[in-house]
């Protein structure tokens, strides 16, 4: 179903309306901004968020008082809190920024909604498909809206790839494969808990890559195990990891093409947490007439090889960066909702990704295919 159809179909037409005519936007445009979670990644997004000319950073939120502190005097931010609650009762803004555990997703951002800001959350959007389906529905019901990261579909390198796909140069598309992993994270215990693992922290990439290029999976298979058993974090010192530390995903799209991502946090990676000078291939699709392959991670790509029948050579292609940069999800949804457009990172497709980890999990324990129910308007541009 092409994007336009599907937007009819499933009324999101109705919910695009906040967009263009949000009363509570200022004057100049600027979308006021509070970022709830001062930890890793703020550290990312805040130094990108301040430098937005569609930005007004409002204030900051942890529930450990000194990480907002910090952040509020290093990017003079006006206002700080340590509880949600006094975040929504406290200086008025529009998008609410949710950089916090992922077990903690689905509740603040239910909470941000019902006191109608908009919301950009880190992935995942909610602990379970369910969850995410229900605030998506909450919010259009509330006139706002809600965005979940990854924003992998805005680098060029996606467009360029998409592109390709839509245009036939692959031919047929018959299978893609993607992989993402490192070492893990040692900062903070939630990504090993129940409700974190290697699926929402990083195989979120690859299954946004893919179902983004090749359109939405209608069934999936998945084996996914604990390969390390205690991890020592800087937070809660020893534990015991609960939550897939190992994953592979196999898909079936609409198109009948078939994919597979793998990802974890036992993986050897030479370029390290940040990705610093990976220069490899870490997605490939091939078809019936040609095979391309990223160079470099989906979050962080640096161009496109390809080689078709028409041009057999392998030629590299879409190696200009232009603006993107894996941190800018928040700041082109404030940039939208300044502007009135529409963009390209769609929250239908962040819930069809949730799906596919949930669905990756329950085939897992059940050792059978899972059937997906949920779309996304494809292409997305
Ligand atoms: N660290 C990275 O490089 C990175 C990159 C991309 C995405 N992410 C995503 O960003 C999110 C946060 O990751 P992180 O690495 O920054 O974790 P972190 O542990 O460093 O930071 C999370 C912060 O959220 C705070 N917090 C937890 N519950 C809260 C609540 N109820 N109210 C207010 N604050 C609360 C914690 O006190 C902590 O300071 C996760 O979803 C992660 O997947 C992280």
């Amino acid at each position: 179903m092409k994007r336009k159809e599907f937007l009819q179909a499933v009324g999101t037409v109705v919910a695009l309306s906040p967009l263009a005519s949000n009363a509570s936007i200022s004057a100049d445009k600027k979308i006021r901004v509070a970022v709830i979670g001062c930890g890793s990644v703020s550290g990312v997004y805040l130094p990108h968020l301040s430098k937005s000319n569609f930005v007004e950073l409002v204030s900051v939120c942890d529930i450990k008082p000194d990480r907002a502190k910090k952040r509020a005097e290093e990017f003079k931010v006006p206002n700080q809190y340590d509880h949600i609650d006094k975040l929504l009762a406290g200086a008025p803004f529009d998008l609410m920024i949710n950089l916090t555990n992922m077990q903690e997703h689905g509740r603040l951002n239910k909470q941000a909604i019902l006191a109608k800001k908009h919301v950009w959350s880190e992935k995942p959007m909610a602990n379970t498909y369910a969850e995410g389906k229900a605030l998506y529905e909450l919010a259009k019901q509330s006139g706002v809206r809600i965005w979940g990261a990854p924003a992998v579909v805005n680098s060029p390198q996606f467009a360029f790839m998409l592109q390709q796909v839509q245009e036939g140069k692959l031919g047929k598309v018959a299978g893609a494969t993607a992989h993402y992993g490192h070492l893990g994270p040692t900062w903070s215990a939630f990504f090993y808990e129940k409700g974190g693992g290697s699926l929402p922290d990083l195989g979120v990439y690859n299954l946004a890559s893919l179902t983004g290029m090749l359109g939405p999976a209608k069934s999936v298979m998945a084996m996914t195990n604990i390969l390390t058993k205690e991890r020592t974090v800087d937070d809660k010192g020893k534990i015991t990891v609960e939550a897939e530390d190992n994953a592979m995903v196999l898909m079936q799209h609409e198109s009948g093409a078939l994919s597979h991502v793998m990802c974890g946090f036992n993986y050897f990676d030479p370029y390290g947490h940040q990705g610093t000078g990976q220069d490899k291939p870490t997605i490939s699709v091939v078809g019936t007439k040609g095979a391309m392959h990223l160079i470099g991670y989906d979050w962080m790509p640096f161009g496109v090889d390809m080689a078709t029948i028409d041009k057999e050579e392998n030629t590299r292609y879409a190696s200009d960066p232009g603006n993107y940069v894996w941190q800018m999800g928040a700041s082109v949804i404030c940039e939208a909702l300044s502007k009135g457009t529409e963009p390209k990172i769609n929250a239908e497709h962040a819930l069809h990704v949730l799906e596919i980890i949930e669905a990756a999990r329950k085939s897992q324990e059940t050792g059978k295919r899972i059937d997906l129910v949920s779309k996304f308007p494809y292409p997305l541009f």
